[in-house]
């Protein structure tokens, strides 16, 4: 047991963005990482669904005595956010508030286009988010079903990848949107394709960098910093092929890293909210 990590859910690897950003921004702290891989995607599942697994992720984390959690997954975030605040004893962040930040910040024109999976975008949550920051911007949204599974089956090249993002996209070629919030995970695992069919005048959003001056601010806030004598540790487990998922995660965070597989047991609900 490490008490203290920054305990950090995804529905798989797309997690791993926000990762490597508070790895870059915050090096002394040690991660806790779950991704529910077995079960991924989440964006086609029903709202209950997803809010059972997600709290099967949290009750895993909470067994290791996190420090804080973050909810690094959208379609996690829409479902369980405002009811996770509620009841859990450690602070509790999700990823769509910061990239609305961050899209507000960079949008010129106020018109915004979000992509994410089904459930995220069937649940409004960036309009609302965005629009409460903003009134007035204009935001065009579209699920793309079709882009995580490929970077969860790593088949992130251009010759495969750019048909189905071309595809997925399509709709919001030519709606003029000047700022695209990647509002999942996954997507920028693969912005270099997205950039490519957008156009380079199109600005991406991550919400990864945000997010992880969010959990710095909490953290300071909350005077939880880790301090230099501690060392850091960092821990990944999934649900799904450990192999796989090691081979995606030392891609992208540039380092090596061990993988433990898990299986999270069917739990009640009511029992973790009580923890
Ligand atoms: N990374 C998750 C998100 O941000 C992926 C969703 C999925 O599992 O479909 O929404």
């Amino acid at each position: 047991m490490h008490p203290g990590s920054i305990g950090i859910l995804d529905s798989g690897v797309g997690g791993l963005t926000v990762v490597k950003e508070v790895m870059r921004q915050l090096p002394m702290e040690s991660i806790l990482y779950i991704g529910d891989s077995a079960r991924c995607p989440y964006g086609p599942r029903p709202a209950e669904e997803v809010r059972r697994f997600t709290y099967q992720m949290i009750h895993f984390l909470l067994q290791f005595d996190p420090k804080m959690i973050v909810i690094a997954c959208n379609t996690a975030t829409s479902v369980v956010l405002e009811e996770a605040k509620h009841w859990l004893k450690i602070p509790v962040i999700g990823v769509i508030e910061p990239g609305a930040r961050a899209a507000i910040r960079e949008s010129k024109s106020g018109k915004i286009g979000v992509i994410g999976t089904q459930g995220t975008i069937k649940s409004g949550m960036y309009e609302k988010v965005l629009t409460r920051i903003k009134p007035g911007l204009n935001v065009v949204s579209q699920a793309c079903p079709n882009l995580v599974p490929l970077v969860e089956d790593d088949e992130v090249s251009v010759d495969v990848a750019l048909q189905v993002v071309q595809e997925e996209l399509s709709p919001l070629i030519h709606q003029g949107v000047e700022t695209l919030v990647l509002g999942c995970t996954h997507y920028p695992i693969i912005a270099p394709i997205i950039q490519q069919v957008m156009g380079e005048e199109v600005s991406l959003i991550s919400s990864a960098e945000e997010t992880a001056s969010e959990v710095s601010a909490v953290l300071s806030e909350n005077h939880l910093l880790a301090t230099p004598e501690k060392a850091v540790h960092h821990q990944f487990y999934t649900t799904g092929d450990p192999f796989s998922f090691k081979r995606i995660a030392e891609k992208w965070l540039e380092r090596s890293v061990e993988v433990r597989a898990v299986h999270l047991p069917v739990l009640d609900i009511k029992e973790v909210i009580r923890l």
